[in-house]
């Protein structure tokens, strides 16, 4: 491949790939309507009236704020630009980002995870990628601290790639609309397709330059 084209591909690509992270995230945001005041009519709310004042809103509301803020931060914080542009802010944002997931976003999925729409096997699924992007964001965290900043970026990014199942699972989920399918197994499946999936490509591309670079 011209020397030009490799260097431009990877660069449209990310940016396709964010400009699509914005926009799924602001469709789902426009889907809050629904959520204020509680509308049991909604897709996500059907069926969920008599859990949801209990104790449900209490993961609910901090959840559906957080993942946005989770989203949008990390899109700031992979920036090259900005890091070099700005350190001092990537160092307070990063901190930000890391209680904001750690503290609120992942525990919130995870007592969600528990009334699961596509039922028990789908909660393992979301339990499991809760501990996979808590230990992730962990070690990225404690990477950063150590100053080993090439482990940071790479469990950052593992990190991210797991926050994005949110915005895979909701293309998944138009496919199937279009598709016109309505299976429970195939709202199962997306779950878990919406982390196995990015996170392998992501393994086997890190392989990859790993392999190229030495
Ligand atoms: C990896 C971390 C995440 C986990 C473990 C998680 C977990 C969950 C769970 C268990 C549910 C309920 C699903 C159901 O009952 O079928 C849910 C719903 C939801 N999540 Fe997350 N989530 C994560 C990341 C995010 C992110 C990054 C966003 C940002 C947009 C987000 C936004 C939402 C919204 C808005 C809902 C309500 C449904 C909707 O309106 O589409 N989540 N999440």
């Amino acid at each position: 491949m011209p020397l030009r084209l490799t260097v431009t591909l990877p660069r449209v690509l990310l940016l396709v790939t964010a400009l699509l992270i914005v926009k799924v995230t602001g469709v789902v945001m426009l889907g809050y309507v629904n959520y204020f005041p509680p509308n049991f009519q909604s897709d996500f709310l059907h069926g969920r009236e008599s859990y949801f004042f209990t104790r449900y809103q209490w993961a609910f509301y901090p959840h559906i704020v957080s993942g946005p803020v989770s989203l949008f931060l990390g899109l700031v914080l992979l920036s090259d630009r900005f890091r070099v542009r700005f350190p001092h802010w990537h160092r307070w944002l990063g901190r930000v980002q890391t209680i904001c997931v750690l503290g609120v976003m992942l525990p919130s999925g995870l007592v969600m995870a528990f009334d699961a729409a596509a039922g028990p096997y789908a909660t393992v699924g979301f339990v499991m990628l809760t501990a996979l992007t808590a230990t992730s964001t962990v070690l990225g965290w404690r990477a950063a601290v150590q100053r080993r900043f090439l482990v940071h970026r790479r469990w950052m990014l593992r990190s991210y790639v797991l926050l994005c199942s949110a915005v895979v699972l909701r293309i998944i989920g138009g496919i199937g609309t279009v598709l016109e399918v309505q299976a429970l197994s195939f709202d199962l499946l997306a779950t878990w397709a919406s982390w196995v999936v990015p996170l392998i490509v992501l393994e086997l591309y890190g392989l990859r330059t790993r392999r190229t670079q030495s």
